[in-house]
């Protein structure tokens, strides 16, 4: 009988961070399966790193209205009984529904230190405003776009003469040591979000967990 946790993974494009956690997976870093990947695009690279009968994919174009996808997808990602959603590079917003169906065990990475820069395009904004830092955070998800209660964090500064793509590139580097180390912790069963307020060993977090440069968050 097979004890791990059972993951599901939303993604819409390349698949990086999935494939981190196939690779721990693999490893036996990460006591866990992927139980399935849910995209909204068809053509997504990020389905590809999985055995077809763990994919599922459908384009929002196929449907009446947004309630209509997202309750498909919710429906899906119910079927596999995970313990956690992973929105890797989700680039689709989930409507209140899907929200409310999976509180307190859905979770997203955002390349950036939010509060700062919510939404997309977020690398181009830091350069243009100059952050001397920049990251990524992983975040529990509510309906308002990266609004959730923060669990983790990893910086990388921003360098004299960085673009928008050299930038995402280093923090691209971080995201994925951030995004195994928040799933290791929640697979650990040590976190609890309710009402916004993240819960470790019991204790509420009133900052989000930092990632050091070996790659573990100070628990
Ligand atoms: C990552 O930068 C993630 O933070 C952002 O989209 C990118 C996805 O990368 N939301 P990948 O598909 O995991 O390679």
């Amino acid at each position: 009988m097979n004890q791990a946790t059972r993951i599901a993974v939303l993604a819409s494009g390349r698949g990086s961070n999935l494939q981190c956690l196939l690779d721990a997976i693999a490893r036996g870093q990460l006591p866990a399966q992927i139980v399935g990947v849910f995209s909204d695009k068809p053509d997504a690279p990020a389905l590809e790193k999985v055995p077809p009968h763990l994919r599922w994919a459908r384009s929002p174009k196929d449907f009446a209205n947004r309630e209509a996808f997202d309750l498909a997808l919710a429906e899906a990602v119910s079927s596999c009984q995970p313990d956690w959603v992973v929105c890797a590079g989700y680039m689709r917003i989930l409507g209140a529904g899907f929200v409310a169906r999976f509180d307190g065990r859905l979770i997203n990475i955002h390349p950036s230190l939010l509060p700062l820069h919510k939404g997309l395009h977020t690398h181009a904004r830091a350069i243009e405003a100059g952050d001397r830092e920049h990251g990524a955070s992983v975040h529990f998800v509510v309906p308002a776009l990266d609004a959730g209660a923060v669990l983790a964090q990893a910086r990388v500064p921003v360098l004299a003469g960085d673009s928008a793509d050299t930038l995402a590139a280093r923090v691209l580097q971080v995201e994925h040591p951030l995004l195994l180390a928040s799933v290791q912790l929640l697979c650990s069963g040590r976190v609890t979000e309710q009402k916004g307020q993240i819960l470790v060993d019991g204790h509420t977090l009133f900052k989000p967990l930092t990632l050091d440069s070996a790659g573990r968050l100070d628990v």
